[in-house]
Parts: structure tokens; sequence; C-alpha cells
């Protein structure tokens, strides 16, 4: 293991930096604001060759490796966690399930559509009685003679409403003596199929207000026989390893929040006074400021190592599940003490650390809560 970049991932986190920083950064608190993201990012991010991700080349991906990704969403993150969730879901969750699972029919017609953003993908898991108990799923696929209609709802869809492709799980009449997962199965559902019909979730979010999440609801939505993607009967397994790929996204993304954090707070400390100096010479903050840099580097290296073990080929939910959770926990307290530091300063949208901490507590839940990742990384550790 060797954490020295080499030339191919400096290039693609300079590229997501400047991009980051010059065409995101700007406009963050107005996404914010106004609760969308423009077209010209996902545009942008497309001519970059962001999109195409750890995607291999043959389908139009960038074929970077897993280390170069998180690199990008950490920068991605640190400008706007909007930007970076709709990058993950797209890129890691729906484009690395297809090329994990797909035919190579599927992965042919499908792939370079994603991967150049001509079609944007979401992966439609969640329902309102199935959020972390993701086996208990309701929506239903009934066989006909040359497909599937599903029918169900789902719910907290990123990017449905932008995507011309939806993963959809459901179920298949569940086999005698099974447990109910077994009956889950992965389709690829063209979003513009009648019976499919999608809307913004209602109320407004704490956080990740310019992302694109949505109500979904199927009814008798037909899905042809070549649209199941991984089998009939193994669409859990497609599920979870999908989110074997998202979390670290989700865990490189915490980075990038954390590192803003840690920025804002740094600046703050050196150039707010009080007490006739500046606050970064009075111990308190001192201990605020050392904290936040010891467990950012902490999470640093917990990404960093998932992302090297996915490279290798093997398997990685251990190590996936303990980077999304040590990272977004440590960035959830950096975000708290980020806001506590800039005292009321901190409590107006004057500076950007509400945003971070209202941003962040959107990773520590979706993709797995952080309860979630430790019942799965105890059942790595113990064993079920
Ligand atoms: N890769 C491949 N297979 C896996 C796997 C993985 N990472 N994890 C589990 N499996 C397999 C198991 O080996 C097991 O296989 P068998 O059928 O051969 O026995 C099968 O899946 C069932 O596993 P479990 O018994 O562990 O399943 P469970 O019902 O106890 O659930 C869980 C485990 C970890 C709690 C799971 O339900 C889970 O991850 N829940 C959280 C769901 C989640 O993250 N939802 C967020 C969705 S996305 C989102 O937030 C919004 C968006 O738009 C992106």
């Amino acid at each position: 293991m060797n954490f020295t970049f080499s030339p191919d991932q400096l290039h693609w986190q300079s590229t997501a930096r400047t991009f980051a920083q010059d065409v995101v950064a700007p406009i963050a608190r107005a996404m914010d604001e106004n609760g969308s993201m423009p077209d010209s990012i996902v545009e942008q991010m497309a001519a970059l060759g962001l999109l195409g991700g750890s995607l291999s080349k043959e389908f139009g991906g960038s074929g970077m490796d897993s280390l170069s990704l998180a690199l990008i969403y950490a920068e991605l993150g640190r400008a706007c966690s909007s930007v970076r969730g709709f990058m993950t879901v797209h890129t890691s969750l729906v484009m690395k399930c297809i090329e994990q699972w797909g035919s190579s029919d599927q992965k042919n017609e499908l792939l370079p559509q994603l991967a150049s953003a001509k079609m944007i993908g979401c992966y439609a898991l969640t329902e309102p009685e199935a959020g972390s108990d993701a086996a208990s799923i309701k929506t239903q696929a009934e066989k006909t003679k040359d497909g599937y209609l599903l029918t169900g709802e789902k719910i907290w869809i990123t990017n449905a409403n932008l995507a011309g492709l939806a993963i959809v799980f459901a179920k298949l009449p569940q086999i005698e003596g099974t447990k109910p997962h077994t009956a889950i199965t992965a389709f690829l559902v063209d979003t513009k199929t009648k019976g499919f019909t999608r809307k913004k979730m209602p109320g407004k979010e704490l956080g990740h207000r310019a992302s694109d999440h949505a109500h979904i609801v199927l009814k008798d939505c037909f899905v042809p026989a070549n649209r199941v993607l991984g089998g009939e009967y193994h669409g859990f397994k497609v599920a979870m390893s999908a989110l074997d790929h998202g979390r670290l996204g989700v865990a490189a993304g915490a980075l990038g929040v954390h590192r803003a954090c840690l920025d804002a707070c740094v600046d703050f400390a050196r150039s707010r006074k009080q007490f006739g100096s500046r606050i970064g010479d009075f111990e308190m903050v001192q201990a605020v400021i050392a904290d936040m840099k010891t467990s950012l580097e902490a999470s640093r290296y917990l990404v960093y190592n998932a992302a090297w073990k996915k490279d290798q080929g093997v398997a990685c939910t251990l190590e996936t599940s303990m980077a999304k959770l040590h990272a977004t926990e440590a960035a959830v307290k950096a975000a708290n003490e980020a806001v506590l530091l800039h005292g009321g300063r901190g409590y107006s949208n004057e500076y950007p650390v509400e945003r971070y901490l209202r941003d962040i507590k959107g990773l520590q839940i979706y993709e797995g809560t952080s309860h979630i990742q430790k019942i799965v990384i105890a059942r790595q550790v113990i064993g079920k």
C-alpha cells in the first residue's frame, strides 16, 4: 500500500479541484437556496471525464482507479455535497453496478450513454416501509409472456426526476422455504415507460437542497425480459454490492465536507479577534482544530485503504463500511464544532459552515445509516 499519488491520481484530483473551486463553490450557496443544480454542472463534469469514473474505457468510462475516484468525490464534497451526491449515485451506484452485473448487451447499450451523461441513472431501492431493512421491500414483479410488470412505490430516490434509467428492485413470487430477500430481482427500467411516474419528495430537506430526490410510483410498469440485471432472484446481492461502490463515494465525500470545515475554522481562527487576540491563540480553539485535523487524517486513511482494497479485486465490504462510518461521524462532529467555533456567524448563512452541518447529516443517513454500517462491520468481524 503506497499513498504517494501517481501522476494519474494527481491529474484527477487537480481536475476535480479546479472544477469544484472555480465552478461549483461560487454557486454552492445559490444552489442550496434555489434547491436545484444547473444542467451545465452535469455537462461540464461529463466533458471533463469525471462522470466516467472507474468504469472501463471499453464502455466509455474514464478507467481511473478507485483512489482517483475517491479524490474526485472529496474535492466535489468540499465544495458542494449535492453535486458530489449526484455523481456518486450516477457513477458509482448505477454505472458500476451495471458494469459488474450487466449482460454484454446491457453494458454495450447503456454504459456509454451513462458515461457521457446523455442519460442519467438512479438507483431505486428504498420504499416507504423499507429503509434500513432493504429485504422487506414490497414492490412486486409479475411475470408476463415477454417481460415483467412492476407495481410499487419508491422514495428518496436521488436523481430520479432527471434519470432516463432506473435500477428498480422488486420481488418475484417467493420460492417456498426461502428467505424474503431471495425474491428480490433488479430491473433496468426506462423511466419513460407507461406506469412509471415520479415527483419531487414533499417537504424541504435539512441539507442537500440542490439534489433531486423523488418519489416514484410504479403501476403495471412493463420491463422487457432482457432488462433483468444480474438474473432473477439475485437482486439483493446486486443491491448490496452496488452499495459497496456507493458507500465508498459517500465516505470520500465526507472527507471533503470535513476538510471544508477545517479550512473555514483555520481561516476564522486566524482572522477573528476577541479579548485582544486572534482566537486561534486560545487553547480551547486550538484543541478543536487539533481534533478536527487528526480525525480528518484518520478518515482519510480509512477511505484510501478501502479504495486500495477495491482495486485489488478482493472483498472490501468491511473496509468500505468502516470508512463510511468513521468519515461521516467524524465530519458531523467537525461540522458541529465548526458552527460553534464561528459563534453567531456560524449560525447564519453568511458563512458556509451551517450548510456543511446540514449537508453532512445526510451522508450519515443515506446509503445505510451509521447504525447499519455498525451492523455490517460487526457481522464481518464476528460472523453472522
Ligand atoms: N455484497 C454481496 N452480497 C451481499 C452483501 C454485499 N455487500 N451483503 C450481504 N450480501 C448477501 C449475503 O451474503 C446474503 O447472501 P445469501 O442469500 O447467500 O445468504 C444476503 O445478501 C442477505 O444478507 P443479510 O442476511 O446480511 O441481509 P439482511 O436482510 O440482514 O440485511 C443489511 C443486511 C446490511 C442491514 C442491509 O439490509 C442494508 O444494507 N440495509 C441498508 C440499506 C441501504 O443502505 N439503503 C439505502 C439505499 S440508497 C439511498 O439511500 C438513496 C439513493 O438514492 C442512493
